[in-house]
């Protein structure tokens, strides 16, 4: 009955909102928030359905567009949300209609108990997908004997994962993440295979010097394995060095090399995955490829659908904006789920129109510490 809520309906409401990092904001707590949604529409007509949930700021790898190289700080355990307040807080965001949750981190396959985490997850009724991103390198390993992380995985309940891969040659491997991983990622890609998921994406960053070299090897491997090969611009949210000009690789230059070598690629403008990726197949052979050009594609937001939560407890509205509100904060303060509902549905009312990475945008947090 509440369907297509309006944030904006609570503009009348009053309180504070504490800790957004760049602004101070209003909390607004005098009008009752609807028990049930089957989504929350922001100002600009996103309907909110997704949240993409952090759960750690550590990582087993060190990839130069997403961390510092250097010794990293990582937050104390106290900082970081708990498990059952992440749980907490995902039955408040179901409550609002968010039926989606994508697991991520840093390396979310890092923190101990990640697998009772989720097989909670999956029990929230209304939560009907769960996704989780990883580097892939933990997904081999064997959590029990003879059962890999990525078979556990897929009997907790999570449906497709994610799985990070920017090239298939291991010296290139070892300097784009820092470690001379690529065997146990690639391993960990098979283990995915076997586990059965419903869908496996491999995400690779567009780097300009690197990237070159290897779209042919990543297309060639990705049908091989028939898994979902998807080719991401590069985003300021990284360390300084990666930022210049000189190393971004926009989407349609990727797409004009696969054209050179396939043939002109056919959009595929009906097709999506619940995010900003455009897919385009292969003539020849019907491959899907998608594109996630987030720099170049001026229509990238119109179709966002998403809220973010830090493992520090964030509520972020955009990836590309300063904008993040600490619910952690007021929960742990005390506050009903009907004030933590209130406290969504605000955050959901200051989500831009479109993120500001076109903006001489420099980021305030790196990617690792906000969850990609
Ligand atoms: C931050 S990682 C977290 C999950 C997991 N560790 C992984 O590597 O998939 C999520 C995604 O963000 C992407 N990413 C990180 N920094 C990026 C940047 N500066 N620009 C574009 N994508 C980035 C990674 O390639 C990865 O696909
Ligand atoms: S992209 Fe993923 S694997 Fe690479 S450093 Fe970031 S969190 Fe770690």
């Amino acid at each position: 009955m509440y369907g297509n809520y309006h944030a904006s309906n609570l503009r009348q409401l009053t309180g504070t909102l504490p800790a957004c990092s760049h602004t101070r904001s209003v909390l607004l707590l005098k009008v009752r928030a609807p028990r049930s949604l089957d989504a929350v529409e922001d100002r600009y007509g996103h309907r909110i359905s997704y949240l993409r949930v952090s759960i750690t700021d550590r990582c087993n790898e060190r990839c130069s567009y997403c961390m510092p190289r250097e010794l990293q700080e990582w937050l104390p355990r106290d900082g970081i949300l708990s498990f059952k307040e992440t749980l907490r807080l995902v039955r408040v965001a179901a409550s609002l209609g968010v039926k989606k949750i994508r697991v991520t981190g840093g390396e979310p396959l890092t923190r101990r108990d990640v697998l009772p985490f989720l097989q909670e997850l999956a029990r929230i009724p209304e939560i009907d997908d769960i996704g989780l991103s990883t580097n892939g390198t933990l997904l081999a390993r064997d959590v029990t004997p003879g059962v890999s992380m990525a078979s556990a995985l897929r009997a907790a309940g999570v449906r497709t994962v994610n799985v990070s891969l920017d090239t298939l040659d291991r010296e290139d491997y070892q300097q784009v993440t820092g470690r001379d991983f690529l065997p146990a990622a690639l391993a960990g890609i098979d283990a995915a295979i076997a586990a059965g998921f419903e869908l496996i994406k491999l995400n690779c960053v567009l780097i300009r010097g690197r990237i070159e070299a290897q779209l042919e090897p990543l297309v060639e491997y990705a049908a091989s394995r028939n898994l979902l090969l998807r080719f991401i611009e590069l985003m300021p949210v990284s360390t300084q060095e990666v930022l210049g000009a000189s190393q971004f690789f926009p989407i349609a230059e990727a797409r004009r090399w696969l054209d050179e070598r396939y043939g002109a690629l056919m959009p595929e403008p009906q097709f999506r995955t619940n995010g900003p990726a455009t897919y385009y197949q292969l003539p020849a052979s019907g491959q899907r490829i998608g594109f996630i050009g987030a720099m170049t594609n001026l229509h990238f937001c119109e179709s966002c659908n998403k809220l973010r939560l830090t493992c520090d407890g964030k509520l972020r509205p955009c990836l590309g904006s300063y904008l993040e509100f600490d619910v952690m904060k007021v929960m742990r303060a005390g506050a009903t789920d009907a004030e933590l509902q209130r406290f969504f549905l605000d955050v959901v009312e200051r989500k831009p129109q479109q993120h500001d990475f076109r903006d001489n945008y420099q980021p305030g947090r790196k990617m690792v510490a906000i969850g990609g």
